[in-house]
């Protein structure tokens, strides 16, 4: 019988899908102990947006996020997502902070590191895996799962097999939207199992109601791994709740499941008033949005549009520029509609709509798309798009990031003594301006008060008085 295991979202995909990523550690503390007790394959806990929310919103360091849950859980796997070469940015950063980020990382705790492109491009994932076997982490090569045209079974084997190439531990099927039916997932996983001896891990979202039957189907077909959370945050956007998984395994006469069921009420019964106490940010829809089998528009790309036309008062030209955005998506090769490149595609839709001139406007990323920044499309640009964009100038043929010169040098001098560590100057140098002001109040702030005790603090702060606390 084969053992068929659960990773937990519920520190990290689940908050981050329901209430705008504004867990705290501190809310996390109480429950991980019994939580790693429960017989979990690894806790997604880190990375995704995490990290951006810690310094922003929450005034926590994301680094001593990671050793403090380190501290309480000892026996199940710290598990991160990566966006290859954007780290937990917007946009692709030099080699030398990706290797000194996957560095800590991993002396910090993360045991797992899964790694996506949005493109699947296998040039902006290959230096992610690298670094990550170097330093030592199980790494999890992921393809990010969409629907059209292009996106055949074949294709998706195609990069599982540059993944495996470029020497991944184990492969996961990442489905953002929650496009995965239980027919693909079922092929997909088999032909997986059938052409690489890598574990295989299915990750989804409840957002359109397709992903509970995915898994079994999934489960059915050999896969390893599920990705759940505790019912008290899961189903929405979010994903399937693990509780209901385990009364099913329970019943499958092929496989067995091993977790402290009980103890996973317990854990929930916390989640439940963690949940409670972020409602003024709990995005989460009461039943499936279903809009976007029809459309491909996420959720959340939908809400921004409403927004973005409403603040323009062009409300009324919504479904033009719906039926746009397919097109645009059509011409600059069917990118999914993920971060970052559903936002050159809304834009650029949204723009070609009210403009009254399609490109007539066109943004610097839709330029930086075209260009081949981002990657290499999953199919080839419409031709006379590329010439409207970018005229006589050719497409790169590099690995965008061959592009980007080491930068960390630059940085230190620049953030100076508010940067104590490498993580410091990590947090600097993904989100400088939000990492500053964080980095401000943790110093600065403090050597305020220790001023009053020791003086001596000040010599390492000349500059203190400047900084308002
Ligand atoms: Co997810």
């Amino acid at each position: 019988m084969r053992e068929v295991k659960f990773t937990d979202t519920t520190l990290r995909d689940a908050h981050q899908s329901l209430l705008a990523t504004r867990m705290r550690t501190s809310e996390m503390v109480p429950v991980l102990e019994d939580m790693d007790a429960i017989g979990y394959n690894a806790f997604e806990m880190w990375g995704g947006a995490t990290f951006d929310s810690c310094l922003r919103y929450l005034d926590e360091d994301p680094w001593e996020r990671i050793r403090i849950i380190r501290k309480h859980v000892k026996n199940t796997k710290l598990q991160m997502l990566l966006r290859g070469q954007n780290i937990l940015g917007y946009s692709n950063y030099p080699d030398d902070v990706l290797e000194l980020f996957v560095e800590r990382a991993v002396k910090n705790g993360i045991d797992v590191i899964r790694v996506f492109d949005a493109l699947n491009d296998p040039r902006n994932l290959q230096k992610s895996i690298e670094f990550g076997k170097r330093y030592g982490a199980h790494v999890q090569g992921a393809i990010s799962y969409t629907t059209s045209p292009v996106h055949t079974v074949e294709k998706y084997l195609e990069f599982a097999k540059s993944l495996v190439d470029m020497g991944v531990d184990s492969i996961c099927i990442k489905d953002m939207a929650g496009l995965l039916t239980a027919p693909m997932a079922y092929k997909m996983v088999k032909e997986l199992k059938k052409n690489f001896s890598l574990p295989v891990e299915v990750h989804s979202h409840f957002t359109t109601g397709l992903a509970d039957a995915a898994y079994y189907a999934a489960i059915e077909a050999g896969a390893d791994i599920i990705d759940t959370a505790t019912s008290a945050l899961a189903y929405g956007t979010s994903q399937p709740a693990v509780e209901p998984f385990f009364a099913m395994l329970s019943d499958m006469k092929n496989v067995k499941v091993d977790l402290d069921i009980d103890r996973i009420g317990f854990v929930n019964e916390h989640f439940v008033h963690v949940r409670e106490a972020h409602k003024d940010t709990d995005v989460s829809m009461k039943t499936v949005n279903t809009e976007v089998l029809k459309s491909q528009v996420p959720g959340g790309m939908l809400s921004n549009l409403v927004n973005q036309l409403k603040a323009q008062n062009a409300l009324d030209k919504f479904s033009e520029v719906m039926k746009e955005m397919a097109k645009v998506r059509k011409e600059l090769g069917y990118p999914p509609l993920v971060t970052p490149t559903s936002q050159v595609v809304g834009v650029q839709a949204v723009l070609n709509v009210l403009s009254g001139e399609r490109y007539k406007i066109i943004t610097n990323e839709t330029k930086k798309y075209v260009k081949g920044m981002y990657g290499r499309p999953p199919a080839p640009i419409d031709e006379e798009i590329m010439k409207k964009v970018l005229g006589d100038e050719k497409p790169i043929e590099v690995r965008p990031a061959d592009m980007l010169k080491p930068v960390l040098d630059k940085l230190k001098k620049e953030i100076g003594v508010l940067a104590k560590d490498d993580e410091d100057l990590l947090s600097y140098a993904l989100f400088p301006q939000v990492a500053k002001k964080f980095l401000e109040k943790k110093y600065v702030a403090r050597i305020k008060v220790d001023f009053d005790i020791a003086d001596e603090n000040m010599d390492e702060f000349p500059e203190v008085t400047v900084y308002p606390a």
